[in-house]
């Protein structure tokens, strides 16, 4: 088989760019590892920025996102059992964030590709990427028992981050930055309505907790847990008792959370990574295949976006010109927001969460700031920029 962009990885990123590039006139073929099912239920992200909604809309993506997302124009900020409100649109001059779960997002993107679009390859496992010095780079894989070869003019790794694309970059030009983090997450989805109109994210002295949605029946909720942990120790009883214990706030003792069945129980460990660069001749880099950062700011899903956003843009600028002048810059202008974005969920992280190893000393610096926060329009501005997204270009 031929194509023009060979997509490795069905996720959110290699589905966007496969639509995106479709509406350019630009062919491509997909090839996903797992089965759709699969694909379509992967509980994962939940709050999409403008930017990423905008390139939804583009895309053709948008009409259940704008029937069933929920637009959000803030956020609560809980330390020292105190809440801090974020207004997110009085802050950025109008910016806001939706939710809507990537579950739903990828069956969107899947249905218009299977609908209208090029090949899109369920059970599709790319064995290897060659010739990215080349000009017809070759994708090797396995479909229906068998071993074949898609040929393709650029190839791009949406593969996330235990893809195998990045290894087309020579190693003595790669570059990985990574950092760990003491621990993990503890996610639930559960047959209940959320606490509050909008996301809570806490700091207390127990550890962090996270407050999400997923609807007006379905929460979506998380605890800081060890590394390590196993969700079998977390009978539901227990989750909900420390929610309870996390969210609470000194104004409301006795306030607990509406309890429900839980539906799904996962952990999930958190890291920080950013592979350089982000292209190799014709061999691009996009989404977690790239770069992760731990979720605490709600970037992984957004970031994955804009960087097919950028790259889609630069196909059709070559497509439409013959100039290749935003591909060559297309490394250079993704990194510069994801150091950003690496930097915001972070800070996010290191505010919020408790190291084990934390002294007095680190918790009164994480009070510190939070009161910050909460007393400082500047401080607080800076935080909802971040969080609602920055421009694509930076
Ligand atoms: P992925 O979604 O990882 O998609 C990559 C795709 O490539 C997968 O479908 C995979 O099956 C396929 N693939 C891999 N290898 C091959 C191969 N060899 N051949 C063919 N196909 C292959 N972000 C948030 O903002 N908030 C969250 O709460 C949050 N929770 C998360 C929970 C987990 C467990 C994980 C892993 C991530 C989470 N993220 C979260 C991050 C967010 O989900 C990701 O940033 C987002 O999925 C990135 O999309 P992607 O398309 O780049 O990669
Ligand atoms: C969700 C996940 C996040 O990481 C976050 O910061 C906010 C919301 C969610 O899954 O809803």
């Amino acid at each position: 088989m031929r194509t023009t962009v060979g997509i490795i990885g069905g996720g959110p990123s290699g589905l966007l760019l496969a639509r995106l590039l479709h509406r350019n006139g630009i062919d491509s073929v997909v090839l996903e590892s797992r089965d759709r099912a699969y694909v379509e239920q992967r509980q994962r992200a939940g709050i999409l920025e403008q930017a990423t909604v905008d390139a939804l809309r583009t895309a053709g993506a948008a009409d259940r996102l704008d029937a069933e997302g929920i637009p959000h124009d803030g956020i609560e900020l809980r330390h020292d059992g105190r809440a801090t409100r974020i207004d997110f649109p009085g802050l950025t001059g109008g910016r806001r964030v939706w939710v809507y779960a990537q579950t739903e997002v990828v069956k969107d993107l899947v249905a218009l590709q299977l609908a209208d679009g090029g090949p899109l390859r369920f059970e599709a496992e790319v064995t290897a990427v060659e010739g990215a010095d080349t000009d017809r780079p070759r994708v090797h894989y396995t479909h229906e028992g068998r071993t074949r070869i898609l040929d393709c003019d650029y190839v791009v790794g949406c593969d996330g981050y235990h893809g195998v694309t990045r290894h087309a970059v020579p190693e003595h030009l790669r570059r990985t930055h990574e950092r760990t983090y003491p621990y993990s997450w503890l996610g639930i989805l559960a047959d209940a309505p959320p606490v509050y109109d909008e996301l809570i994210y806490a700091h207390s002295e127990r550890g962090f907790a996270l407050a999400s949605m997923r609807s007006p029946a379905v929460s979506r909720l998380y605890l800081q847990v060890p590394n390590g942990t196993d969700p079998a120790d977390w009978p539901d009883e227990r989750i909900w008792d420390e929610l309870d214990a996390r969210l609470s706030l000194r104004a409301e003792p006795g306030w607990r959370l509406t309890r429900g069945p839980v539906t799904q129980k996962a952990v999930l460990p958190m890291r920080s990574s950013v592979t350089e660069p982000m292209r190799h001749g014709r061999v691009f880099l996009a989404g977690d295949a790239a770069h992760i950062v731990p979720p605490t700011g709600a970037k992984g899903l957004n970031l994955a976006a804009a960087d097919v956003v950028v790259l889609a843009r630069a196909f059709a600028h070559h497509h439409a010109t013959g100039s290749t002048e935003l591909l060559d810059a297309y490394s250079d202008t993704c990194l510069r927001r994801v150091w950003r974005a690496e930097h915001f969920s972070y800070f996010m992280t290191t505010t919020l969460h408790t190291d084990p190893a934390q002294e007095s000393f680190d918790t009164r610096l994480q009070l510190s700031q939070l009161d910050r926060i909460a007393g400082s329009r500047h401080a607080a501005a800076e935080l909802a920029e971040n969080y609602t997204g920055l421009p694509l270009d930076l």
